[in-house]
């Protein structure tokens, strides 16, 4: 039976990023791009890619740490973590969500990876929520972390560009208060799955030494974009998504204070204010810093506006996730 009184609400945040900073001039000189055509077409200045010793689950631990200690929780309260990447330590098992439950001695916690690509995480914080909703336990632990340079072709100029490295984290904490993630609101569209992918090294298209040997192109092990296909769904269901949530949520344009959207592209973000009728400085952005970092932009996002004491007790506050499936959605959330 659903306890209705129960919320969850966000405790704490945490961000992790690698330590190596690289500027558009540093990838001019990798692929044949410029500083002026990627600040141009995409907003982005920098990414941080990691290096030696920085994984997947490395940055998820760091992030998860600071996220735990800010939320003041007990670890051994945390009941669940639930891992959003595209960009796991390893291809099929275990899950990056399992070592990070190690890493971080959860005692209590169960833990699972979710794929659903740049929508990772609001998926995951609505399942984080159910669970909390449900009484299944009080404190979920909700990571986003990537790291895209792994499945990047840095031959590609089209796609190398985009990409970068991090974890976000963030706990869920059990509240009786009105405050936390409200609802959500989550689809898919996977009749786009050509838009966005990695069309080799699945189960149904193996990487076998046989393949290996006979193909001199192996760019299909890497990511593959249909860039002007998914700049027009990513607008779309971004103005979708907002629509959507602010008529659940039965509030107007106005009263709403944040729109925290996946960074992907600055021109996703102007086109989609510019469609929804919200002021463009209502969306939070930071992807000139970060890059795409896909399931992480989100919790990176929300840490990041902690740090500059931009989110206020009582805040209503739409998060935004769109990416490969094609999948996409928010949450609506009372800060
Ligand atoms: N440097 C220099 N030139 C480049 C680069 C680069 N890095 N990349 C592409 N070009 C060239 C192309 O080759 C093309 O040259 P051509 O005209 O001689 O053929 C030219 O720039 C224009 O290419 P377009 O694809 O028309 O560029 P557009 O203005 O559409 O921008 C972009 C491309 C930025 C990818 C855009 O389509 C877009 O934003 N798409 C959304 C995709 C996205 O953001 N994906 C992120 C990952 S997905 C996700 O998170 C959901």
């Amino acid at each position: 039976m659903i306890n209705s009184s129960r919320n969850g609400s966000i405790s704490g945040l945490g961000r992790a990023l690698p330590a190596r900073r690289v500027s558009n001039d540093d990838l001019s000189h990798w692929v044949d791009t410029s500083d002026e055509w990627i600040r141009s077409h995409t907003g982005i200045e920098s990414r941080y890619l990691a290096g030696e010793g920085e994984t997947c689950s490395s940055l998820a631990i760091v992030a998860s740490r600071k996220a735990i200690e800010q939320a003041k929780v007990d670890p051994s309260d945390i009941g669940m973590v639930i891992c959003a990447t595209s960009t796991p330590n390893y291809k099929a098992f275990p899950s990056t969500a399992a070592l990070i439950q190690d890493g971080l001695g959860l005692e209590q916690a169960g833990a699972y990876d979710l794929s659903a690509a740049c929508s990772g995480f609001t998926y995951a914080l609505e399942m984080g929520r159910a669970m909390i909703v449900a009484g299944t336990t009080d404190h979920v632990l909700v990571v986003g972390a990537e790291i895209l340079s792994s499945i990047v072709n840095w031959q590609d100029r089209n796609t190398c560009v985009l990409f970068g490295d991090g974890a976000g984290a963030a706990v869920l904490s059990v509240s009786e208060k009105r405050e936390g993630v409200q609802f959500s609101y989550l689809r898919a569209v996977g009749s786009g799955e050509k838009a966005l992918m990695i069309e080799r090294g699945g189960s149904a298209t193996a990487l076998t030494a046989e393949w290996l040997e006979a193909s001199d192109d192996l760019s299909s092990m890497f990511i593959s974009m249909d860039g002007r296909k998914v700049y027009e769904f990513a607008v779309r269901v971004l103005v979708e998504t907002i629509n959507h949530l602010l008529e659940q949520a039965g509030i107007s344009k106005d009263e709403l204070d944040h729109i925290v959207p996946h960074q992907a592209n600055i021109r996703i973000i102007q086109a989609a204010a510019k469609r929804s009728g919200i002021p463009l400085k209502k969306f939070f952005i930071n992807l000139q810093e970060y890059g795409n970092t896909s399931a992480a932009t989100v919790p990176i996002a929300l840490k990041d506006m902690d740090d500059r004491k931009l989110l206020k007790k009582g805040q209503k506050i739409i998060t935004i996730g769109f990416g490969a499936g094609l999948t996409y959605g928010g949450n609506y959330i009372i800060w």
